[in-house]
């Protein structure tokens, strides 16, 4: 039997079910292009840090459902997540893709040109808040409220950063996903965890008080979805 667990970073009790999701909905559907893109990257020593499939699927599905046709993404690793939401953009679509490195998106970007998509992808190398503060000020600040989504996914300590620029950027009754708000399950856990390291510690002080922050925030509508490591899903209302 294989194993499933490097696939996902799921939370979910037992592998069987994970095994049962990516069996019936996650795989047969997979474009060949991001299989392909995720196998390379099971190959990478940083390989936990790449988008669940089940995940991805999920994202496919809600960018279809709100029509997105301009997102941003900070956090591309290899580009897993990037690929998804630029082939589940419609043929004018654009996505603002953002990290740190690009030397993961290196990886990756061969397959999302084989995929015939790679027009849609502005690529950005920097820190994430940086370059949002950046595209806020482009063309004057014409910019602001005009994406339909964002996922943020790269610097777990900088998400109320991100929060704050997102807003501002996409439009109202636009979604910001986060991801690892679920953090392992930490968040709901002793802090001193066996086994859990000093950042892990850090990263779920920082969440639980962005998973509080974001609860109480009137800007947004949000749900946490205990997918993968925990998306919270937040629909701008004002
Ligand atoms: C969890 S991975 C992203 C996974 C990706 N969404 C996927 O589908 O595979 C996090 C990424 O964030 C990037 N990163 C880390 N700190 C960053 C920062 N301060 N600004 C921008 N990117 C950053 C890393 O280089 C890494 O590629």
């Amino acid at each position: 039997m294989a194993t499933y667990r490097p696939d996902s970073n799921t939370l979910l009790a037992d592998d069987s079910i994970l095994e049962y999701v990516l069996e019936t909905t996650v795989y047969p559907r997979e474009h060949e292009r991001l299989r392909e893109l995720r196998l390379i990257t099971q190959q990478h020593p940083k390989s936990f840090m790449g988008s669940s499939p089940d995940q991805m699927q999920f994202f496919s599905v809600l960018l279809k459902m709100i029509g997105a046709s301009n997102t941003i993404e900070v956090g591309v690793f290899t580009g897993y997540s990037l690929l998804t939401t630029a082939l589940a953009l419609p043929a004018g679509g654009k996505v603002v893709a953002i990290d740190a490195s690009r030397e993961y998106y290196e990886l990756g970007r061969p397959v999302i040109e084989k995929a015939g998509v790679a027009h849609k992808v502005d690529f950005r190398e920097g820190d994430g808040v940086a370059e949002l503060d950046k595209i806020l000020s482009e063309d004057g600040g014409a910019r602001a409220g005009t994406f339909d989504f964002a996922y943020a996914d790269a610097d777990k300590l900088q998400y109320a950063g991100y929060h704050e620029r997102l807003l501002r950027l996409v439009r109202v009754g636009g979604a910001i996903a986060y991801d690892n708000t679920l953090w392992g399950g930490s968040v709901a856990m002793p802090r001193d965890k066996p086994g859990s390291s000093e950042y892990d510690r850090r990263v779920r002080d920082s969440f639980l008080e962005f998973n509080a922050a974001v609860a109480a925030d009137d800007r947004v509508e949000a749900c946490i979805v205990p997918i993968a490591d925990g998306v919270t899903l937040c629909r701008r209302v004002k």
